[in-house]
């Protein structure tokens, strides 16, 4: 399989290079430049987030090709409500049909949606099409696509203190870590920002502490598997210690 998916080299990556027993495990990716994106080509912001939803679709199907068990993207921060409303109203109405393709089966067919982050404060039909995707898709055997929606790092571990208080535990690592959104996953390996900007904006931050950061000029909507494939070989170049020697 990875014979015919790895068989070219693209931007001075020799793709055959990959190595399939080290993948990382889970990636998130923080989709940024949409805007930029629309505003290069004189189009309303609102357009490129049509076209990260559509690079989102592709990437986890790719994804799901090659054996990564989980992505985790940021489609909306707790902060993202700061921008105009028809911004916002666009994000969620794209959101609406994202979700509706999966329950129609129009996205990757073998992927596990789920959603992260405080989906109470989003309108009620879509905290039920939240709800129907992700029981439309948790049969399915392929990569485990986690949006966040209303998320918010900070916010998540307050959140996984809290609920460990209420069950009586004793605040440690692994208490803390087992009330996270992200409890059932595998650690995050890798996490991938596009369009320049090298920050991590509130994203994965319990999650991220040993993940490897790969960073890259192009936008988001234009992000495509090679540059997946980049990033994947380059994670594998890194000499990860955990803190050890
Ligand atoms: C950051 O780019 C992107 C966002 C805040 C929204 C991401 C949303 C999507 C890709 C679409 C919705 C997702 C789904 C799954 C339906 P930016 O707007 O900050 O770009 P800029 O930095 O170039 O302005």
């Amino acid at each position: 399989m990875f014979g015919k998916l790895f068989h070219k080299s693209v931007k001075n990556v020799d793709v055959t290079e990959i190595d399939k027993d080290n993948l990382p495990l889970h990636i998130g990716i923080i989709m940024d430049g949409n805007g930029r994106w629309a505003k290069k080509r004189g189009m309303p912001r609102n357009v490129g987030h049509r076209s990260g939803a559509e690079t989102l679709k592709k990437i986890t199907t790719y994804a799901d090709e090659i054996g990564i068990k989980a992505i985790t993207a940021y489609a909306f921060s707790t902060e993202n409500w700061k921008r105009p409303k028809a911004e916002v109203d666009g994000i969620m109405a794209l959101l609406r049909e994202y979700l509706k393709d999966y329950k129609k089966n129009l996205g990757d067919k073998n992927a596990v949606i789920r959603v992260i982050g405080d989906r109470s404060a989003l309108d009620q039909d879509i905290q039920d099409l939240i709800l129907e995707t992700e029981d439309f898709t948790s049969k399915n055997t392929g990569v485990i696509l986690n949006l966040a929606i209303n998320y918010g790092g900070q916010s998540e571990i307050v959140m996984a203190v809290n609920d460990a208080i209420k069950n009586g535990e004793e605040i440690t690592e692994g208490s803390i870590e087992n009330h996270l959104y992200t409890k059932e996953l595998p650690p995050v390996d890798l996490i991938i920002r596009p369009s320049g900007e090298k920050r991590i904006s509130n994203f994965l931050l319990w999650q991220s502490a040993y993940a490897e950061l790969w960073y890259d000029e192009v936008l988001w909507p234009d992000f495509t598997t090679d540059d997946l494939n980049r990033a994947i070989l380059d994670f594998q170049k890194r000499n990860r210690r955990y803190g050890g020697v």
